[in-house]
C-alpha cells in the first residue's frame, strides 16, 4: 500500500491519463487528467483520508458519490465517475472547468452586478440540490469556480463526507467544514440542514464584496466563536444596494429560525435587486418601444422622399392628390381638353 497519493510521476489513475496537477487543498490533490475511452479532459481528486475501518469508509463514500452524481444542474461541476487507487485512495473524476475559482477573483473589488448574478448561479444550483435531499456542507469561495467559455458560476465539491481533512473542525470523527464559512448551529455542533448552506452562501457574498470574510482567527475555535457570538462587521463598500445588503444580513442571521428558509426565497430577494445589470436582461425590450409622433413620422417620410428624389427635390412631394390645388388643376384640364375637342369637332363639321 502506497504512503503517499499518487503523483504525476505515477501517470495514471484509474483508466485516467494525468496530465499535470491541478493544484491542492485541505481534502485532497487535484489533477487535469484523460479519459482515453471518450478522450475527454477530466478534473481527478484524489483524497488524503484514510479510515480505520477502510471497508466502511469506501461503503460511505459510494454512497455519497452516487447521490452527488445525480445532481445534473448548469451551475454544478459533474461527477463523472469515482474510484479507488491502490486499494487506498479514494478518487473523484469530475468535469474540468476552464476558468477561476472565485476565491481567486474576491480582492479585485468585483462590480455588484457581476457578485449578484454569480450568486444567483451558485443558489440555482443549491435550489436543485436541496430539492434532492442532497447538501453541499462546503460552500466557500474555493467551491465556485466561473466558467470562462460560458460565464456560468459553477458549485463543485459537494459532499463532505467525501473530503475530510484535519483542517476542519471535527467532532467524535464527523467533519463540519472550512471554519470562515460555518454556520453558528453547526460550529455548535448542530446538524446541518439547507439553512446551513445558505449561511455558508452569506459568508460567500460578503467575501466577494469586501475581499475577505467577515469572520476570520488564528485557529478554528476562535473563528467559531465569532460565528457563533460576534456581530457581522459593517461593510466598507459604499455602492452595495440596500436590498443586497438587506439579503446578507438575512442569510447571515445567527439563528437559522430568521434565515432564509430556502434558495428559493434567498432567490427571489435577489432577482428583485435593481443592479442595472444587461446580462440578466431580456433580449427583446418588455415594453414596445414608443411610436415616434406623426411630426416626426412626416419628417421621416420627407427624408425618404428626399433620398429617392436622388437630390432632385419634386414640388408635389408631400402634396396629396386631394389636395384643393390638385383639384382646381385636374378640373381645368378637363375644362381645357372638352374645349378643344368642341373645336375640333366643329371645325371638322363645317368641312
Ligand atoms: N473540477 C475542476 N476543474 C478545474 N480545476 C479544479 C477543479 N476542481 C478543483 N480544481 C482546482 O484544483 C485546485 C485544488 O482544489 P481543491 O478543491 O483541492 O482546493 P480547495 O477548494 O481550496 O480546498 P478543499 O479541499 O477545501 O476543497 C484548485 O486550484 C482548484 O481551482
Ligand atoms: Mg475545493
Amino acid at each position: 500500500m502506497d504512503e503517499a497519493p499518487p503523483s504525476p510521476a505515477r501517470r495514471r489513475i484509474g483508466r485516467y491519463d494525468i496530465i499535470s496537477e491541478l493544484g491542492r487543498g485541505g481534502a485532497g490533490i487535484v489533477y487535469k487528467a484523460v479519459d482515453p475511452q471518450i478522450e475527454r479532459t477530466v478534473a481527478i481528486k484524489v483524497l488524503f483520508d484514510r479510515d480505520n475501518d477502510p471497508e466502511r469508509y469506501w461503503k460511505r463514500f459510494q454512497a455519497e458519490a452516487k447521490a452527488i452524481a445525480q445532481l445534473i444542474h448548469q451551475n454544478i461541476v459533474v461527477l463523472y465517475d469515482w474510484g479507488q487507487q491502490d486499494q487506498s485512495w479514494n478518487y473523484l473524476v469530475m468535469q474540468f472547468v476552464e476558468g477561476n475559482p472565485l476565491s481567486r477573483l474576491v480582492g479585485s473589488h468585483l462590480p455588484v452586478p457581476r457578485v449578484v448574478r454569480i450568486l444567483r448561479g451558485i443558489l440555482r444550483a443549491l435550489r436543485h440540490a436541496h430539492s434532492l435531499g442532497v447538501l453541499h456542507r462546503d460552500v466557500k469561495s474555493s467551491n465556485i469556480f466561473l466558467d470562462t467559455l460560458t460565464e456560468q458560476p459553477l458549485l463543485g465539491d459537494f459532499g463532505i463526507a467525501l473530503t475530510r481533512t484535519s483542517q476542519r473542525l471535527t467532532t467524535e470523527g464527523v467533519v463540519l467544514g472550512t471554519p470562515e464559512y460555518l454556520a453558528p448551529e453547526v460550529c455548535q455542533g448542530q446538524t446541518p440542514d439547507a439553512r446551513s448552506d445558505l449561511y455558508s452562501l452569506g459568508i460567500v457574498l460578503f467575501e466577494a464584496l469586501e475581499g475577505n470574510p467577515p469572520f476570520t482567527g488564528d485557529n478554528p475555535l476562535s473563528v467559531a466563536f465569532k460565528h457563533v457570538h460576534e456581530p457581522l462587521p459593517q461593510l466598507t463598500r459604499t455602492d452595495v444596494p440596500r436590498e443586497l445588503e438587506n439579503v446578507l444580513l438575512r442569510a447571515l442571521a445567527k439563528n437559522p429560525a430568521e434565515r432564509y428558509q430556502n434558495a428559493t426565497e434567498m432567490l427571489a430577494d435577489l432577482d428583485a435587486i435593481p443592479t442595472g445589470d444587461t446580462k440578466s436582461m431580456p433580449l427583446t425590450p418588455a415594453v414596445p418601444l414608443p411610436l415616434p409622433e406623426p411630426v416626426e413620422r412626416r419628417a421621416n417620410d420627407r427624408r425618404r422622399n428626399e433620398r429617392r428624389g436622388s437630390g432632385s427635390q419634386s414640388v408635389l412631394s408631400g402634396i396629396s392628390w386631394k389636395h384643393p390645388l390638385v383639384l382646381v388643376a385636374v378640373a381645368i384640364l378637363v375644362i381645357a381638353l372638352t374645349i378643344l375637342a368642341l373645336v375640333a369637332w366643329m371645325a371638322l363639321g363645317h368641312r
